[in-house]
């Protein structure tokens, strides 16, 4: 029988304890460090290990050896001094081998049972690759589309991000602690622990600026929902919030995240975010900036290059200014977490795995449903859309007619390629018998012949993968040059224009929204995307995906979100001179190839006590002649509150699939989680008088009841 730490019957906590208490110093710095690349510096990476251990590699370049994975696993199972396994990290953002739709484009499904789906695969496909840890999901709000890493998030709004962020969790890890030991399931990140997508001017990186109250009710949630279901880390963000580093501010990462929030795990820096803080002029130099990270709560350090941990907290430890009890907290939620992902009992990979579950006839067939689920009708006159099978002749046109790469997104790197169809070969597939022309080019004379003998017009228009994600911000949120000439141009020939714009942002389509018969958005959809588009095209699939985000009709409304706070002066919006100050496509919007509608908006009991619940009822009703999924949507208001709140918050939404003249009654129960908030003392709570409610398909949603919230 095994002794101590290595024996899987203690409970987590006393084989962290029984470990701890055997480990030098030195051999506990070393857990601290999260060393990129590893199999660039394959000697160095096994003398590390065989002298002190490693914490954790991240895998960083796209090729995996499992063969050299496995042999730093045995070095340091067989030749560290305790034999505590090596943690292997590697960004697995929407998909491993098979690419599911951006993060945004998942949102826009509104389903948390897909967004499950979609991370358990990926979960799956990445530990037969060696992968135990994945920096996802990030969980940041994203108000501003100028910031490239919108594409990676969830949206707007903190109802909706806390919702996927849970499922998201329960999809990388599984439900049950079983679930994370076992073959099928990886470690969660909750990132960019807290306000990154709130940078200044929607530019990556940059400083940020939110009060404490809004922290408090819109960028938390998402983060202690993720926490909630399980998240076993948590990433310090690169940026300073409200003048302090994130990763080197005590209030945000003890604080608030270990001490209010109950947050177990351990919260890793993002890469060289400790050293950054040399930039950003709080610390003096590395030694100053691991001390002042390390004191913050910071648990780990990736990091590119020597470690502000490993290589300096001995010498302040040695001087008093770091507790040997703070690196023993560190420590222990480093190893509590590699015991608990049953690294101990299992580090090695099976190598003959991924043959069988990469890209299996069930992964594509999640991925494409999927994909068909989060691309969103924008626009539809007179039902342009679906277009008969049954066409002569289509073309189709644009900049990404022809491209694979830009259909899958900016953060992958184990797909192939070649595995992904082009929307026009899509289309080829799926109308076997018309002649499908495809011009890429931007206004060629060629172009507009095709156009000219064509049925039916196709433009595939947007961003390629590389505009979107880390680093890649936009100052102008208009289609990229010659684009909206382009479908301006097509227009005039009078043939069924139907536009799909692939983007890792909402985009300003008030140009081409005018010119456009129909208007997709679909982001960019993965593996299967171009398939799930044509489904979409050809009608096969009805379309039921919705806004995650609003939709800007100029850059100059940015950052823009529908709960917004009521407007003291005159009650109407603060205007612009030269611009609406309505979005576009306002969040929760989108069509379907049938129609819904609502009646009969109830609330039950319509006085309710603080801590008791309101149910919010109406009838929905399949109006159209097809079948289809609506996702009816409930929002509130609470009319009189001691700070200003917004004007609408989003409480709970439902997918009802309803055929061609059914009706079905929609309830939400709303109970003190939904009607609270967090108030300037800190607290969370109800406060009574009215609220009123909306159900509808929408945030611009019009049926409307009250109900009242007595003392
Ligand atoms: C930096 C990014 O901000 C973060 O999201 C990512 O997980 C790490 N690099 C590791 O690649």
């Amino acid at each position: 029988m095994k002794t101590g730490y290595k024996n899987s019957k203690l409970p987590v906590f006393r084989r962290v304890e029984d470990l701890l208490g055997r480990m030098t110093r030195d051999e506990k710095l070393a857990q601290l460090h999260l060393i990129m690349n590893p199999l660039e510096e394959y000697e160095e990476s096994k003398r590390m290990i065989r002298e002190n251990g490693v914490g954790s590699f991240l895998l960083y370049r796209p090729v995996l050896h499992l063969k050299e994975l496995n042999e730093l696993q045995r070095i340091a199972a067989k030749e560290s001094r305790l034999g505590i396994p090596v943690l292997h990290g590697r960004d697995v953002i929407h998909g491993f081998r098979t690419i599911f739709p951006i993060p945004l484009g998942l949102a826009a499904t509104w389903d948390k049972a897909a967004i499950e789906k979609s991370c358990a695969i990926a979960a799956k496909e990445a530990m037969s690759a060696g992968v135990h840890w994945t920096f996802a999901p990030m969980v940041d709000i994203a108000r501003d589309p100028r910031w490239g890493r919108i594409a990676e998030s969830f949206g707007e709004d903190p109802y909706l991000c806390s919702i996927l962020a849970a499922a998201a969790v329960f999809g990388i890890q599984g439900k049950t602690a079983k679930d994370l030991a076992g073959p099928e399931h990886i470690l969660a990140c909750a990132k960019h622990y807290i306000g990154y997508g709130a940078a200044e001017g929607g530019r990556d990186y940059n400083t940020a600026e939110i009060s404490d109250n809004t922290l408090r009710n819109v960028y938390l949630p998402p983060f202690q929902a993720a926490i909630k279901a399980g998240a076993a880390t948590v990433m310090a963000a690169f940026h300073d919030l409200n003048g302090e580093p994130v990763s080197g501010s005590r209030y945000l990462c003890t604080g608030l995240l270990k001490e209010e929030c109950g947050f177990e795990g351990f919260i890793v820096s993002d890469a060289g975010s400790v050293y950054n803080m040399i930039n950003q002029r709080v610390a003096r130099d590395k030694s100053n900036a691991g001390r002042i990270a390390f004191n913050a709560g910071v648990d780990m350090e990736m990091v590119e290059g020597g470690s502000c941990f490993r290589n300096y907290l001995g010498e302040w430890i040695d001087k008093g200014v770091v507790s040997e009890e703070r690196l023993d907290d560190a420590v222990g939620r480093i190893l509590a977490v590699k015991f608990r992902a049953g690294l101990f009992e299992n580090p090695y990979i099976d190598t003959g795995s991924a043959k069988r579950v990469f890209f299996t006839g069930y992964n594509r067939g999640q991925a494409k449903k999927i994909a068909a689920q989060s691309i969103v009708l924008l626009k539809n006159d007179r039902d342009a859309l679906p277009l008969p099978v049954k066409l002569q002749k289509i073309a189709v046109v644009g900049p990404l007619a022809d491209k694979r790469r830009a259909l899958l997104g900016s953060w992958v790197l184990d797909q192939k390629e070649e595995d992904t169809q082009t929307i026009s070969e899509a289309v080829a597939r799926a109308c076997p018998g018309a002649g499908v022309t495809t011009v890429s080019d931007l206004l060629q004379d060629d172009l507009f012949i095709r156009i000219k003998e064509a049925d039916a017009v196709i433009a595939a228009v947007g961003e390629y993968h590389r505009r979107s994600g880390e680093h890649n911000n936009v100052s102008s949120l208009k289609l990229a040059a010659g684009q909206e000439e382009l479908i301006e141009r097509a227009a005039l020939f009078g043939k069924p224009l139907v536009v799909v714009v692939f983007a890792g942002r909402p985009l300003d389509l008030s140009r081409i929204s005018r010119y456009a018969d129909a208007l997709l958005y679909a982001w960019h959809p993965g593996s299967l995307g171009a398939a799930a588009l044509a489904d979409i095209l050809f009608g096969k699939v009805n379309p039921q995906a919705r806004c995650p985000v609003s939709f800007p009709s100029s850059t100059g409304q940015v950052p823009l979100h529908y709960s917004h706070k009521s407007w003291g002066k005159r009650k109407r919006p603060p205007r612009y001179l030269d611009s609406p100050t309505s979005p576009l496509y306002p969040f929760g919007y989108g069509l379907s190839y049938t129609r819904f509608s609502y009646s009969a908006i109830k609330a039950t009991p319509s006085k309710i006590k603080p801590r008791e619940k309101v149910t919010i009822s109406a009838k929905v009703t399949n109006t159209g002649t097809r079948a289809g999924v609506e996702t009816v949507q409930c929002y509130i208001q609470d009319c009189l509150t001691s700070l200003t709140r917004p004007a609408r918050e989003l409480k709970g939404f439902q997918k009802v699939r309803l055929k061609p003249g059914e009706s079905k009654k929609v309830a939400f129960r709303l109970g003190f989680d939904e009607l609270s908030f967090v108030g300037l003392d800190r607290v969370r709570k109800v406060e009574p008088g009215t609220f009123k409610a909306w159900i509808g398909g929408d945030s611009m949603a019009g049926l409307e009841c009250e109900f009242e919230v007595i003392a």
